[in-house]
């Protein structure tokens, strides 16, 4: 699994739990290589089928147990491009984690192309909220740290591909701490999709850069996704970036966390910012707002908590 997040400014290193949660990814790594070779993802257009049953999530606080997520019943398709879209404290996090491996669910069961997950694996590259680079490796180094774990024979030769295809191969030497908040997403990118997962895992992985860089995110993201058909699923509080990048999109309600709606995007790929003026669009639009305002102002309300 690799792990990447939320930009940092220039000189500042990553928080000590996302740097923790690459050592677990490290040793996770460690643990897929020693499986035998049929058990090692290789993505193929067929896989990363996800089936989420019956998935309750249980949390306890305080002596208290409050409910994340209640019974999630969810199939992705090998492929497609999903987005969780719902307000704050929804559990769309959660449910991320469960596919991931990281939360393992109180009821029910998630399997990727029919293996249950029970912890992570290199099934999933996962961008997380949080930037977790290795400050103190390369941008190539960083790419290479997952292909180097399973015991790729080439690591750098496809940490190279891989950093070509965010446009980022005049970087290869440069650190974290050199690079804008845009280029250390793309250099994240790179190095969760650097092992071939089946599964693309994002966690608003561009809420903290500016508009500009992040509309040229996501059409950068769309021409990765349609050249890998990596099965990506997509965290997000922002309406149109969902329909933007999405097929399908699962707004989720609040309190406890549950999937509301789950609506197909229909508009024509390959998408371009000039989307917003298709026919459907504003209909679209209009019916997903609908959706989580009533979830926000729910909250807003004090109906739930
Ligand atoms: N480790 C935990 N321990 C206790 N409660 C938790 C834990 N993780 C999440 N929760 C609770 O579960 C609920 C869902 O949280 P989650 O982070 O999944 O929401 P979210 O939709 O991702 O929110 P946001 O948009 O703010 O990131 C919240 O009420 C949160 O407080
Ligand atoms: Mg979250």
């Amino acid at each position: 699994m690799s792990f990447i997040g939320k930009r940092h400014g220039l000189a500042e290193t990553p928080p000590v739990a996302a740097v923790a949660a690459n050592a677990l990814a490290l040793q996770r790594l460690k643990e897929t290589r020693s499986m035998p070779a049929r058990q090692l993802p290789a993505t193929r257009a067929a896989q990363g089928a996800i089936r989420i049953e019956n998935v309750s999530v249980e949390f306890k606080r305080n002596g208290a147990t409050s409910i994340a997520v209640k019974d999630i019943n969810i199939e992705i398709a090998a492929g497609e491009f999903t987005a969780l879209l719902g307000p704050s404290g929804c559990g769309k996090s959660t449910l991320l984690n469960v596919i991931g491996g990281m939360v393992r669910p109180t009821r029910g069961e998630t399997c990727i192309d029919g293996m249950a997950v029970r912890e992570p694996s290199a099934t999933c590259g996962v961008v997380f909220q949080q930037h977790s680079l290795f400050p103190w490796m390369t941008a190539l180094d960083n790419v290479a740290f997952g292909p180097r774990m399973l015991g790729h024979e080439a690591p750098l030769a496809v940490a190279r591909e891989f950093l070509a295809m965010v446009g980022l191969e005049k970087f290869a030497r440069a650190y974290p701490a050199q690079l804008s908040g845009g280029m250390q997403q793309r250099v994240g990118i790179a190095r969760a999709l650097a092992i071939r997962p089946p599964v693309l895992l994002m966690d608003e992985p561009f809420g903290a850069l500016d508009a500009q860089t992040r509309s040229i995110m996501q059409e950068e993201l769309l021409k990765i996704w349609s050249e890998l058909k990596t099965t990506v699923v997509f965290v997000t509080h922002d309406v149109d970036e969902a329909i933007f990048l999405s097929d399908r999109i699962f707004v989720m309600g609040n309190a406890p966390g549950c999937i509301k709606d789950d609506i197909r995007v229909g508009l024509d790929r390959p998408r371009t910012p000039e989307v917003v003026q298709s026919p459907g669009y504003g209909s679209l639009h209009r019916r997903v707002n609908r959706l989580i305002r009533e979830e926000s102002m729910k909250v807003f309300n004090g109906t739930v908590n």
